[in-house]
């Protein structure tokens, strides 16, 4: 069967997270991704965190399915060569180094295009260009921090903090795949390449785009009443942390079940959405709340929010959190288990949806990793499992014309 992304050749020059994340994907629709690696070492992500002595550790094999691995030293004239003869003939090049070293390597975006006026060059970096902090190296957690994500995250009155998930990284490498692919249309009607980019900054921002909004509410108003601290406590002139909160209309918070005291994920996460109000009374053996002026209204309540919650969570005392929601699913309540790695890993829902995968590695053997969170209709979706370092590198410099011979003096000079 054919794959959308069929004949789109990728120069894969990312490494760590976000952009791997980014060309990964775009595997997964049927590009052929080439992986551009320094001989001997390669992505550093291959031995961090290793849990089986000599194979790639997960950090890669989780982020570089669906690729092609060539070494090449772009540094020797023999591996430039090589990697102009790849630009004359691929699609698009993604990189995330850190800034300028594409440059210093020689091959700027002006003289990819003498190249190759149809490429498209797509490049992270942690700040957009122009940015008074262009020059700075980011990883993950600073991103989150430049981009409006720690300051709105965690409890008011602790630190700061980040979120588990990879705002910064596989965030800013979605959106990445999403220039990509836009740019790919546009050269079908324009026959040009051009260079995409996305800051982790803002790949960021745009995520928090609600504490945005926010902002602008507390400089018209001074309260935000969806916080916890309405209106009981008081407000700066900043955006606070909201713990729990619901970030939207509907007030939210994360209830303990049954088991809490031991179980640290026994929790469910209850949202109190408006026109639910009356089967949430009757869930909770309240209905008279459902008629009383003080609990009627979302307004009414704001003031009694946690000791509404408190009242849930009594009734939660008793139930897992699985038996918590089978109940409140019938109700019409928005809510769900507060679910464990280990558990989503186990769960059959996500195996049978393939947001979940086991593949076989030919070093390390069986594995899960993260599928395609995109389904699609007419698209069958096959995860590979990552290549090992230089596994596919005589057979892509023989794709680009290379003889044995050729192949053998790359690898004496020690360029592949
Ligand atoms: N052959 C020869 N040299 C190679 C090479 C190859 N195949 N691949 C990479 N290199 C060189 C680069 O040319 C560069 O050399 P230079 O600094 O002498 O010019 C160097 O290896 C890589 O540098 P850099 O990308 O800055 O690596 P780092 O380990 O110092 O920094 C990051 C890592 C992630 C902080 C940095 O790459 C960065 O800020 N990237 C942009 C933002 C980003 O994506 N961050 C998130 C990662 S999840």
């Amino acid at each position: 069967m054919t794959k959308p992304l069929d004949g789109i050749r990728i120069i894969d020059f990312t490494h760590v997270q976000a952009g791997p994340a980014c060309t990964q994907l775009l595997g997964f629709y049927g590009a052929d991704v080439i992986k551009v690696e320094r001989p001997g070492a390669g992505d550093v992500t291959r031995s961090q965190l290793r849990d089986i002595p000599g194979a790639d550790a997960l950090y890669f094999t989780m982020l570089n399915g669906n690729k092609r691995s060539l070494t090449l030293d772009t540094k020797t004239p023999e591996g430039k060569e090589v990697l102009e003869k790849m630009i004359k003939v691929s699609d698009v090049m993604v990189e995330n180094f850190g800034p300028g070293a594409l440059d210093r390597m020689g091959f700027s975006w002006k003289r990819i295009q003498e190249l190759n006026p149809k490429m498209i060059l797509a490049s992270v970096k942690g700040f957009s260009d122009g940015h008074s902090y262009e020059d700075l190296k980011v990883y993950e957690n600073v991103a989150q921090c430049a981009g409006g994500a720690a300051s709105t995250t965690g409890f008011w009155d602790g630190p700061p903090t980040v979120s588990a998930a990879a705002l910064g990284d596989s965030n800013t490498g979605m959106h990445l795949a999403i220039g990509i692919l836009t740019a790919l249309m546009q050269r079908q009607k324009t026959g040009k390449g051009q260079k995409v980019s996305c800051s982790m900054q803002d790949a960021v921002l745009n995520l928090c785009r609600v504490k945005l909004r926010d902002q602008q509410r507390l400089d018209k108003v001074g309260y935000l009443e969806e916080y916890p601290q309405y209106p009981h406590g008081s407000f700066t002139d900043v955006v606070p942390r909201g713990g729990n909160a619901g970030g939207g209309g509907q007030p939210g918070w994360v209830l303990k079940c049954k088991g809490w005291e031991t179980d640290p994920n026994a929790y469910i996460y209850f949202t109190i959405q408006g026109h639910a109000w009356e089967p949430i009374t009757k869930a909770l053996g309240k209905p008279e709340w459902a008629t009383d002026p003080a609990y009627m209204t979302a307004e009414a309540r704001q003031d009694k929010i946690f000791d509404i919650f408190a009242t849930i969570e009594d009734w939660l005392k008793d139930k897992t959190k699985y038996e918590a929601v089978d109940i409140l699913r019938k109700f019409d309540i928005p809510c769900a288990p507060v679910l464990s790695m280990k558990e989503l890993a186990a769960s059959p829902d996500l195996r049978k949806s393939g947001s979940i995968v086991e593949v076989d590695h030919k070093v390390r053997g069986k594995y899960l990793t993260i599928g395609s969170p995109i389904k699609f209709s007419d698209l069958e979706i096959e995860v590979k499992p990552s290549p090992v370092l230089g596994e596919h590198t005589d057979e892509v410099l023989a794709d680009l014309g290379y003889s044995a011979d050729d192949i053998a003096k790359l690898h004496t000079a020690k360029a592949v």
